[in-house]
């Protein structure tokens, strides 16, 4: 085993998506977060649709139903949290107008201008931020919004360590006035920005470390499981640090 820390993209999806199954969102994130950036959004009535990109399970899926009348598409890669999704609407009965399908966020499967609203919470650096915000642009109607959450630095200089291990996690991590040029550069007009609060990230690293404790004892003995764990300890290790 090299010294050198693996960063969570570089282990099996199947690893992945047990250790995020159990989880009402796959990421950092809470419904009161989620409530106000839906405040920047003006105009969303019954006739709106709403796509959440990269749902997962729909965490925050449910609270943008429960907080407008629109037609919402949940779109996942992976059919077994298309599958709770499903039934997470179901149980909140609001299987009418919140649809949870199998999809990839490099192929929508939408038409030209027929969203007033995108939303993205933990998911676009999947396709990379830059690629993400270009290509769905046409996907929004004239006036539509895009509601995305990015990882960024604070500030234009940090500790190496740290720089290290998001560069490799994410080679596009930038500054937050570099990622809103990125939006004008797109052709968007940016209405808000904010940074998430620091609880949102210490109540994340909170259940992650539960998890890795829980995952470790069933996957006893396997090697490939330990070293993701440890992958996932060190990014929350350096987010305590600095
Ligand atoms: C960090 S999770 C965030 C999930 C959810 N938005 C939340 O905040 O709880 C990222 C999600 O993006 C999904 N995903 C990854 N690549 C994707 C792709 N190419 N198309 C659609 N979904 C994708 C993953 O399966 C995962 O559910």
């Amino acid at each position: 085993m090299s010294n050198e820390k693996q960063t969570i993209h570089e282990f099996d999806l199947n690893i992945i998506y047990e250790f995020f199954s159990n989880t009402e969102r796959q990421g950092p994130g809470s419904a009161k977060e989620t409530l106000k950036a839906l405040s920047f959004i003006d105009g969303l009535t019954e006739k709106s649709k709403i796509a959440d990109i990269g749902c997962g399970t729909g965490g925050q899926t449910m609270v943008l139903a429960q907080n407008t009348a629109s037609e919402i598409i949940g779109v996942e890669l992976w059919s077994d949290f298309v599958k709770q999704f499903n039934q997470n609407a179901q149980n909140q009965n609001l299987q009418d107008r919140v649809k949870g399908v199998v999809g990839n966020m490099e192929n929508l499967p939408f038409q030209e201008e027929e969203l007033d609203l995108i939303w993205s919470e933990g998911a676009i650096y999947n396709i990379g931020f830059e690629r993400g915000i270009n290509e769905w642009r046409k996907f929004l109607k004239l006036g539509g919004y895009i509601a995305v959450t990015e990882n960024t630095w604070f500030s234009e200089e940090r500790p190496a360590e740290i720089q290290d291990f998001w560069q490799k996690a994410y080679p596009e991590i930038d500054t937050i006035s570099n990622k809103v040029a990125q939006m004008q550069k797109a052709g968007y007009l940016p209405v808000a920005t904010y940074v998430l609060p620091e609880t949102i990230w210490t109540d994340f690293y909170t259940w992650q470390t539960l998890r890795c404790d829980s995952f470790l004892k069933k996957h006893h003995g396997n090697k490939t499981i330990e070293e993701f764990v440890a992958s996932e300890r060190y990014e929350a290790e350096l987010y305590y640090k600095y």
